[in-house]
């Protein structure tokens, strides 16, 4: 039988299942319970993740050029989803919303250096997750949470490699839920 804790939802929880997304309720409860303070995101897509995130009241950083990864082809995509997101995520006056490419420096340069929690659900390849990893993870306070999307399951073997890689000296593997795979600064 669950504890009452684990049974409890997390905030804005029923806001955010009615987002199209892939984003499950054991992994919003994680994302929710390390979110203790100021937060950045990349990698929102429609806003499930990101209503979690905005739904625990601190300010936060939501990342995504809202282009896509897989859906290249289709030029509506980026519009489409961004009015979708914006309709979710908009009404939060918490959330910074930043239409860029997380490489853009100047991006990097507007994220603050006091994150409690930093979710990366951008582009899964390697590359990409290590080098999301090297612009924004300094940003973490000591005892701060990254949070990988996807780190687990076998879908995205880039993210699992770079994961599995972090050093345990620096990096405390404390859960992962789902696909979520959370690590404290040590
Ligand atoms: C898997 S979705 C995010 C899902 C979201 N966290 C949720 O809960 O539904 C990945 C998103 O990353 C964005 N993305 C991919 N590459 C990116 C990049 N280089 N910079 C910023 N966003 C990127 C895509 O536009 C897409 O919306």
């Amino acid at each position: 039988m669950l504890r009452r804790k684990e049974r409890q939802l997390p905030a804005g929880w029923h806001r955010a299942v009615n987002i199209q997304g892939w984003f499950g309720l054991h992994e919003a409860r994680l994302l929710s319970r390390l979110c203790t303070g100021p937060w950045c995101e990349i990698g929102c897509h429609k806003g499930r993740s990101t209503t979690v995130l905005a739904e625990t009241g601190h300010d936060g950083y939501a990342i995504d050029t809202w282009q896509g990864t897989s859906d290249k082809n289709d030029p509506t995509y980026g519009a489409r989803v961004y009015v979708e997101f914006m309709g979710k995520v908009d009404r939060y006056e918490n959330v910074i919303i930043v239409k860029s490419n997380f490489r853009n420096p100047r991006t990097v340069h507007l994220v603050p250096d006091n994150l409690h929690l930093l979710h990366l659900d951008a582009d899964h390849s390697y590359e990409a997750t290590k080098l999301a990893f090297e612009l924004y993870a300094e940003k973490l306070i000591p005892g701060g949470h990254v949070c990988f999307h996807d780190a687990k399951g076998g879908g995205w073997p880039g993210v699992e490699q770079f994961v599995a890689e972090l050093p345990s000296d620096e990096w405390e593997h404390v859960d992962t839920v789902g696909s979520l795979a959370a690590f404290k600064a040590l």
